[in-house]
């Protein structure tokens, strides 16, 4: 894995380069408020200042203690923290600030608390001004999922800071799933004293194929879980910070530890660790029962999650005891047995007096009586349970899955699925069009999720968050009125600043330069170039390293002759973000006539027979279409040159990800040349090293041989045709994805 850009380690408030006076005024509170009204002037916070509340409330006391550090003499200013009944909204809040006297009114202590938070982006010199405030939906989620990956508890107090931070209250905690079960149970010591720890594979997915350790203290062992103890103690700070906590515990699928360990609990005739408890089992309900009564006494919270998600259904199909239940209950398929089993859980935790939430997979077969549902697999789901007036949560994973790639560019981390910018979360709409008006309430709000199969140390873990919950909050929070991208990227320049004050990592990669559009015609490329906040982009041509002395980017690129660019953002004169590198522009192939013998699969066409001599380069992701893709088959290709040149060496990139796709390097490459089309010569060959790295690799190979003169070029690369021993789809088609072909 690449290196995580660090926090920039500039505190101090410099406008950049792009700020102009008026916007200095700019309040840039983070989610924008529904509104603001300043005066002339300013509120000074100082060691003098005095804090004075409801002395009735000792709760706003503990609060403004924990918030506001000075508690002074206050000789010389004061902040007064107040509820007030006529503010409609628990969670809304009135700020004044005046010169000498600084007033949170809060709907609730929780109204209260988000004055604080707003009042703490503006500190010490708060402006004169009124802020009036209230969240537009009562659900404003994070999960976190500390199953693939464990965080102790003392970070997830941090973890918390940061939702507040953002004035998110639900914290959904995904405590078990097929890799790791995270929770103490006392009736079922072992789901934690074996269920929580695995072995540390050389494969870098530990998320597949799950192996248990031996012993928690053996070697190579990873793992961890939170006791009773731990569990209430983050309840209690998250309550502190106005968060309720959501626990969540898989059921029937991806339930690969709890599986290995009580192997009693899957079907007949599957093995231990199947993953999925047996629906047909009578046992099955009592034994989730007793972890749930232990689960709803230690939480809170009104809601259970007893997730839900992609559960297959083949062994059901098959085993003797689902096909009993479902003749004797007259269920007509595995998705209504499916939703038997969710209406049994649902009825025990009712009877707990708990709610019961599920991901958006409980509606198939039959959606129980009062379930609310997470719509995650896009907005489907949650449009179709609001109509059936269910109470629905939105987290459509094309907008808010923040293990999914923030960036464009081949240092980004590996990451899981598509492109979650932060400009597409900002424009996360949570309401989507189908649902009817009247049913629009049933939308509760909204949340991100963080899944962390990528993702292990915590500082890759903030990277994925920030700046993602910047755009998170004025999704889930502002008002549609007031949110503005304009005005929410100018806000993040000083919200980067607030970041790195409080010491949490972040990414970098809304500042990446990023190609808009890139064309070849008439012996030019032609390139716009983008990024998704507004700095100053400098780039060269020669292959050095771009500075503030170097050309500004002004509109477009054009190149005629055989280059390197290179292209960087720079903020307050330093460089942010990764450096978009294209190589071999305008080589001897660029524009060439492609011919292929073996067809590219019509799915990874890579934009079809240019695309490989279009000098635009895929990054390591399986999901991006600019790579070319042969299944199975080798790539057997033909460059026709737009002349007869001399050339000496040819550069390709292969592409590998074995962890989660069938693509694998080539096994060797052949390159013939001619001059006439004809008679073909043979000038390389080469048996290719294996990589045994899993991760999404691109490997560059450069493959030289002596000049020679050529028009015709004939490039193969064998497919190894089949995946490995050990892969999950082993003996299965393999793939060979490439991109650009350089000859020089
Ligand atoms: C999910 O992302 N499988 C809920
Ligand atoms: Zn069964």
């Amino acid at each position: 894995m690449k290196p995580i850009l660090p926090v920039a380690l500039f505190a101090t408030l410099l406008l950049s380069s792009c700020t102009n006076s008026s916007e200095k005024q700019e309040t840039a509170i983070i989610p924008e408020p529904i509104s603001i009204r300043t005066g002339n002037g300013s509120f000074h916070y100082s060691t003098q200042t005095r804090i004075e509340y409801d002395q009735q409330n000792a709760r706003l006391k503990a609060m403004a203690t924990n918030l506001l550090p000075a508690q002074g003499k206050g000789r010389e200013n004061v902040i007064l923290l107040q509820t007030d009944a006529s503010i409609e909204n628990p969670e809304g809040y009135t700020l004044r600030i005046d010169r000498d006297t600084i007033r949170i009114s809060g709907g609730t202590e929780r109204g209260v608390f988000y004055g604080l938070q707003t009042l703490n982006q503006l500190l010490p010199e708060a402006p004169v001004a009124i802020i009036e405030d209230a969240p537009r939906f009562e659900w404003r989620g994070m999960m976190l999922d500390v199953s693939r990956h464990y965080q102790p508890k003392e970070y997830l107090f941090r973890f918390i800071d940061m939702l507040a931070y953002h004035k998110l209250n639900k914290f959904h905690w995904h405590l078990t799933d097929g890799i790791g079960w995270r929770i103490e149970i006392e009736q079922y010591p072992e789901l934690t004293s074996k269920g929580a720890f695995r072995k540390i594979k050389e494969a870098k997915a530990p998320w597949i194929g799950l192996e248990l350790a031996e012993s928690p203290t053996a070697e190579n062992v990873y793992g961890g879980y939170y006791t009773k103890e731990e569990i209430r103690e983050v309840v209690a700070y998250a309550a502190s910070k106005q968060i309720e906590v959501i626990p969540e515990i898989e059921m029937p699928g991806h339930s690969e530890a709890a599986t290995f360990v009580y192997p009693e609990y899957v079907c007949s005739g599957a093995k231990a660790g199947s993953g999925i408890y047996c629906a047909g089992n009578e046992a099955t309900y009592q034994f989730l029962e007793n972890i749930l009564s232990e689960v709803v006494e230690l939480f809170p919270s009104e809601y259970i999650h007893i997730g839900g998600d992609e559960v297959g259904k083949e062994q059901w199909a098959q085993c003797p005891k689902c096909r009993a239940l479902r003749k004797k209950e007259q269920l007509k398929d595995e998705h209504e047995l499916q939703s038997y089993f969710v209406k049994r859980m649902e009825r025990y935790i009712n009877s707990r007096g708990k709610r019961l939430i599920g991901w958006d997979e409980i509606l198939e077969g039959g959606l129980a009586e009062s379930a609310t549902v997470m719509s995650w697999t896009g907005w489907e789901g949650g449009i179709k349970a609001a109509n059936a007036q269910h109470d629905v949560i939105m987290m459509p994973l094309d907008y808010v899955y923040f293990d999914h790639y923030q960036g464009y560019n081949p240092y980004e981390p590996q990451a899981w699925g598509g492109y979650n910018s932060l400009h597409r979360v900002y424009d996360f709409p949570v309401v989507p069009e189908g649902i009817l008006p009247e049913n629009v309430k049933y939308v509760k709000g909204g949340q991100a999720n963080m899944w962390t199969e990528n993702v292990s140390e915590t500082d890759h873990l903030e990277y994925m968050l920030f700046p993602r919950m910047a755009a998170l909050s004025e999704a889930l929070w502002s008002a549609t009125e007031v949110k503005d991208w304009s005005r929410f990227k100018r806000k993040m320049d000083r919200q980067f600043d607030r970041y790195a004050e409080n010491g949490w990592n972040y990414s970098e990669s809304a500042f990446t330069p990023m190609i808009e559009q890139q064309e070849y015609k008439d012996g030019k490329t032609c390139i716009t170039l983008k990024t998704e906040l507004d700095y100053p982009v400098y780039y060269t041509t020669d292959g050095t390293e771009p500075t503030t002395r170097s050309t500004r980017y002004e509109g477009k690129i054009v190149i005629d002759n055989p280059s390197t660019l290179k292209a960087r953002t720079f903020r307050r004169e330093k460089p942010v973000g990764y450096p978009l590198i294209i190589a071999d522009l305008q080589n001897k192939a660029t524009g060439a006539t492609v011919r292929y013998a073996n067809p590219y699969h019509a799915g990874y066409s890579g934009g079809g027979d240019s695309a490989l001599v279009d000098n635009r380069y895929a990054i390591h992701r399986g999901d991006d279409k600019s790579w070319q893709g042969f299944e199975r088959n080798d790539m057997d290709l033909t460059l026709e040159l737009k002349e007869p040149v001399r050339v000496s060496k040819v550069n390709m990139r292969f592409f590998q990800h074995l962890a989660i796709t069938s693509v694998m390097l080539p096994e060797s490459v052949k390159i013939e040349v001619s001059e006439n089309g004809t008679d073909f010569r043979e000038v390389y060959s080469e048996k290719l090293a294996a990589e045994k790295n899993v991760d999404g690799l691109i490997k560059n190979y450069t493959f030289a041989f002596e000049e020679t003169p050529a028009r015709f070029i004939r490039i193969q690369a064998v497919n190894p045709q089949t995946l490995p021993a050990g892969h999950r789809l082993a003996g299965g088609n393999a793939w060979v994805f490439t991109d650009e072909i350089a000859v020089h």
